[in-house]
């Protein structure tokens, strides 16, 4: 029994399908959601912690049942929301003492939680300020911090990195991988960045258009979409005499506007092979690196329908 069971969930407002048809399986560890806005991620989060209702199909959360058991879902599950929801004049000291009083915690062990979630999260003496004057990484923290509280067996995470600097971003994505690794506790989190979840995840699941398109290990996953972009110089024709250079090695290369290559990763030793190739050409690497997945490419391989922009 999965941690998360979906089964031909569908979600309509009026004529828009939200999700359309979903059977989903989540299990333990990482979980990434990916898809571009609209995708219906969001909707499934709030289906799945029961408070929105489905249009048909079932649900399950740790074995319970979406439509009927909401409140036993909220009690075991945390939940960060994807939209900025702190109240401004609190600090994020008294709003997670709350929210762990709320769920059920007594005074004494909310306190200690409290402080332990906010130094988990990384809020140091900023947690006694009010959240009005808190920059957007901190409100990212302190909501994280409010969903950790009671000690949930899952949580979901609705885009913890919307709004982040490169650095922060990489912060969050390092604690959401700790919550899965060294707290445990399984974790469903979105984002429209394929290669950001690929980082931190176990399992990616990709939805577009409110369908499922690929679910998958995300080492299955790199394999299917991974790939390289490669620019040389040293002469005119350079790129073009890579590029044949590597596929008479085997590999599967095609130019990319600019004069780049992209190369398609087939074992860990790629990178090494496009390197080698470009020493014994006489030319010099200008730019050696994994292509950063946005969640388009994943479209243009799956063939899907519409796509729209992130
Ligand atoms: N309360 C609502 N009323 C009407 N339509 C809605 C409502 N909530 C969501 N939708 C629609 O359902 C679809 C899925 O929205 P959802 O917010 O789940 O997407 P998302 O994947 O979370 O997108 P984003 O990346 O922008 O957060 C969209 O077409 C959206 O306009
Ligand atoms: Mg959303």
């Amino acid at each position: 029994m999965g941690v998360i069971e979906t089964h031909g969930l569908t979600k309509r407002y009026g004529s828009i399908t939200a999700l359309n048809d979903l059977d989903v399986t989540v299990g333990e560890g990482v979980t990434g959601l990916v898809g571009a806005n609209g995708a219906g991620k969001s909707t499934l989060i709030k289906i799945l912690l029961g408070l929105v209702p489905a249009t048909s199909g079932t649900a399950t959360v740790l074995d319970h049942d979406v439509a009927t058991q909401g409140s036993a879902i909220r009690a075991l599950v945390g939940y960060m929301p994807e939209h900025d929801c702190l109240p401004a004049d609190v600090s994020a000291n008294d709003l997670v003492l709350h929210m762990g009083q709320m769920s059920g915690l007594p005074y004494a062990a909310a306190r200690e939680r409290t402080s332990d979630v906010l130094r988990h999260v990384g809020l140091a003496e900023e947690r006694y300020r009010p959240m009005g004057g808190y920059s957007t990484g901190m409100k990212q923290r302190a909501k994280l911090a409010q969903a950790l509280v009671h000690d949930p067996r899952l949580v979901l995470l609705d885009e913890p990195t919307n709004g982040l600097d490169p650095a922060s971003r990489d912060d969050m994505l390092a604690l959401v991988q700790r919550i899965g690794g060294d707290f445990g506790i399984a974790v469903l989190v979105t984002s429209h960045l394929l290669g950001e979840l690929e980082r931190v995840s176990d399992n990616v699941v990709v939805l577009d258009g409110g369908q499922m398109l690929q679910s998958s290990a995300t080492t299955e996953f790199m394999h299917a979409t991974g790939s390289l972009i490669v620019e040389v110089h040293g002469r005119s024709d350079a790129d073009r005499a890579l590029g044949q250079a590597l596929i008479d090695a085997g590999l599967v290369a095609r130019p990319m506007p600019g004069g780049l290559i992209e190369v398609e990763v087939r074992d860990a030793g790629t990178s090494d092979v496009v390197r080698d190739l470009t020493v014994d050409l006489g030319l010099g690497l200008v730019r050696l690196q994994e292509r950063h997945h946005r969640i388009e490419d994943v479209f243009r391989e799956g063939g899907a329908g519409s796509v729209q922009p992130v």
